[in-house]
C-alpha cells in the first residue's frame, strides 16, 4: 500500500505479520507482527538470545518460520526466498567470506553472481572507500576481523539494492570506518532505501535509527520512533528490565 504525504512516498517495504518460530521447544522468535517503510532505518534491539538474528535470517529468507506471513518489497519471503534476496542486501552476523577466495575474488564473484556490470571500477570504489585496498589479494581465511567485515559490508551494497539488513555491521570496525559506514548509511536511507538494522550499541542506535522495536525472549515489547532528547538506553533499560520481573 502505498500513501503520498505530500511529495514523499510512504510506502510498508517490510512485513511481517504472527511470525512464530521454534526451535524444539525454544520459541525463539513469537508471535512478532512488524511493518516498516521505504526510508525508514529501523532498529531491532534485544538483549542476547532475543530473537533479533532469526528474525532477520527470516526476513531474508534463510530460515522457514513455523508460522506467519513475511513480505519483502512485496516478495512472499516464504515462497520466493532466492528472489527476496536477489533485491536485498545482507550483512550476516557472522562474516564468513569463502576462505579460498582472495578479498578481491570474493567481490568479483558476488557481482558475477548479481549480474552487474562496471565490475572492475564498481571493486575498485569499495576497497577505496572502505580503506582495504592493501587486503585485495589476500585470502579471506587470513584478513583481519574487521577487513572481513569490510569486505561483507561492500557485498552487501555493491549490487545498490532499496534494502539492507545489517546485523552487528559496526562491531568490529575502527572508529575512522566506523563513522564512514554510519554517514554511508544515513545518506542511503536519505536516499529512499530502507534499513534494518540490530544492534547492541544503543548510542549507534539512537544516532541512526529513525524507529526502534525492542525483542525480548522472541516478542516485541516496545516499538516506537526514535527522539533526541528521549534516550533510548533508559527506555531499553526500563523495558526489559521490567519484562524481566514479570
Ligand atoms: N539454529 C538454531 N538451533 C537452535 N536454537 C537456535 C538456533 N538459532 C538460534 N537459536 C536460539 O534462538 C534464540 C534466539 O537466537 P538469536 O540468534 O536470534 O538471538 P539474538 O537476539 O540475535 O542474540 P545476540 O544478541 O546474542 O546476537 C537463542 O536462544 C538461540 O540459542
Ligand atoms: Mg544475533
Amino acid at each position: 500500500m502505498e500513501f503520498n504525504k505530500g511529495d514523499i512516498i510512504l510506502s510498508e517495504v517490510i512485513e511481517l505479520k504472527g511470525v512464530t518460530k521454534k526451535f524444539g521447544k525454544l520459541v525463539a522468535v513469537n508471535n512478532v507482527s512488524l511493518s516498516i517503510r521505504k526510508g525508514e532505518f529501523f532498529g531491532l534491539l534485544g538483549p542476547n538470545g532475543s530473537g533479533k538474528t532469526t528474525t532477520i535470517k527470516i526476513l531474508t529468507g534463510q530460515i522457514k518460520p513455523n508460522s506467519g506471513h513475511v513480505k519483502v518489497l512485496g516478495v512472499d519471503v516464504l515462497r520466493n526466498p532466492v528472489g527476496v534476496r536477489e533485491v536485498v542486501g545482507i550483512i550476516p552476523e557472522q562474516e564468513t567470506p569463502p576462505s579460498f577466495l582472495t578479498a578481491e575474488e570474493y567481490l568479483h564473484l558476488v557481482c558475477k553472481i548479481r549480474v552487474l556490470k562496471d565490475i572492475g571500477e564498481k571493486c575498485d570504489y569499495w576497497f577505496k572507500f572502505l580503506e582495504f585496498e592493501d587486503s585485495r589479494n589476500v585470502l579471506c581465511k587470513d584478513l583481519s576481523r574487521g577487513t572481513r567485515q569490510k569486505l561483507m559490508f561492500a557485498q552487501a551494497f555493491i549490487h545498490s539494492p532499496n534494502i539492507a539488513f545489517i546485523d552487528e555491521p559496526l562491531i568490529n570496525l575502527d572508529p575512522v570506518i566506523q563513522k564512514k559506514v554510519k554517514d554511508y548509511l544515513l545518506d542511503y536511507v536519505k536516499k529512499g532505501n530502507t534499513i534494518f538494522f540490530s544492534t547492541h550499541i544503543l548510542e549507534v542506535a539512537q544516532e541512526l535509527c529513525t524507529k526502534v522495536g525492542i525483542i525480548h525472549n522472541g516478542r516485541i515489547i516496545y516499538e516506537g520512533p526514535v527522539k533526541k532528547n528521549v534516550s533510548l538506553e533508559k527506555i531499553f533499560l526500563e523495558k526489559v528490565g521490567k519484562d524481566n520481573h514479570v
